[in-house]
């Protein structure tokens, strides 16, 4: 298949949103998640294939470029953390992990697929995660700062190594309404306070970055690469009371 996409976090919310629009656009999907079950639900609504796996164990990258297939128009990186605690809570185990599943994970996705990538008969492209909280200093963050952070280097890093043939560009989202932020919506209550953080006075839903990401995938986003791009309602850049 000439535009077969692997999309690591396919079965959570950006990952699955993302994939659902890809499908309608006529795209092959492979999807890579950590609960087979859940995974070979949303794989088989959507006619794609699957690799269940951890990120955090090397071995699964190989395995999944391996069954996406030897040739991909794409490939997108939505598997994240957030842990949030004080520097002094902080251990050394939650830095690394989030490292790992953040940045190291996204990096050796790259790497196992970029066979496949490179095979491709137009330019490929690569979608990484980072965050509102690497553009923009929040306290809690530092393990979620650093990793994502970390991310946007990987990004100008890989844009640059693998031009012309690879496009590579991340996404830093603030709050989206997805599994991964339930515990900070845990109140409607909270979900009104954090939504009133944003000048755009709602959080972002998984369709807002889905479309994104597939814009991003598209022959349409041929000359962006490099890039960190926002999606926050305004959470990084804007204040609307003084
Ligand atoms: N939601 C937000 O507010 C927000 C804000 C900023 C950045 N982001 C970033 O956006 C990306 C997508 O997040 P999301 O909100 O869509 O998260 P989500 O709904 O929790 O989905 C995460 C996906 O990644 C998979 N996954 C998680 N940990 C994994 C691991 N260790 N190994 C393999 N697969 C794993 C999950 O599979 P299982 O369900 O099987 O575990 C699921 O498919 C992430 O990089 C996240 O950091 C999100």
């Amino acid at each position: 298949m000439q535009n077969k996409v692997i999309i690591y976090g396919g079965s959570g919310g950006i990952g699955f949103a993302t994939a659902k629009i890809l499908q309608g656009r006529g795209y092959d999907l492979h999807l890579v998640g950590r609960n087979e079950d859940k995974l070979a639900a949303c794989a088989a609504e959507l006619g794609a294939s699957f690799t269940a796996g951890d990120v955090t164990d090397v071995g699964l990258f190989a395995r999944a470029a391996q069954e996406a297939g030897d040739t991909l128009a794409g490939l997108v990186y939505a598997v994240g953390t957030i842990n949030l605690r004080s520097l002094q809570r902080l251990t050394e185990a939650d830095f690394l992990d989030d490292f790992r599943v953040n940045a190291l994970g996204a990096a050796l996705a790259v790497q196992a697929s970029l066979p496949a990538l490179k095979r491709s008969t137009g330019v490929a492209a690569v979608v990484l995660f980072s965050s509102v909280a690497a553009q923009q200093g929040f306290s809690l963050h530092a393990s979620m700062g650093m990793a994502k952070g970390a991310v946007s280097g990987l990004t100008l890093s890989l844009a640059a190594e693998l031009a012309p043939k690879v496009r590579v560009n991340a996404i830093a989202p603030s709050i989206i309404r997805t599994p991964l932020a339930e515990r900070m919506l845990a109140s409607e209550q909270m979900a009104t306070a954090m939504a009133g953080l944003h000048a755009m006075q709602r959080l972002g839903v998984a369709d807002d970055v889905a479309a994104l990401t597939a814009f991003l995938l598209s022959e349409d986003a041929g000359w962006i690469t490099g890039q960190t791009i926002s999606i926050d309602g305004g959470r990084s850049t804007l204040r609307t009371k003084s």
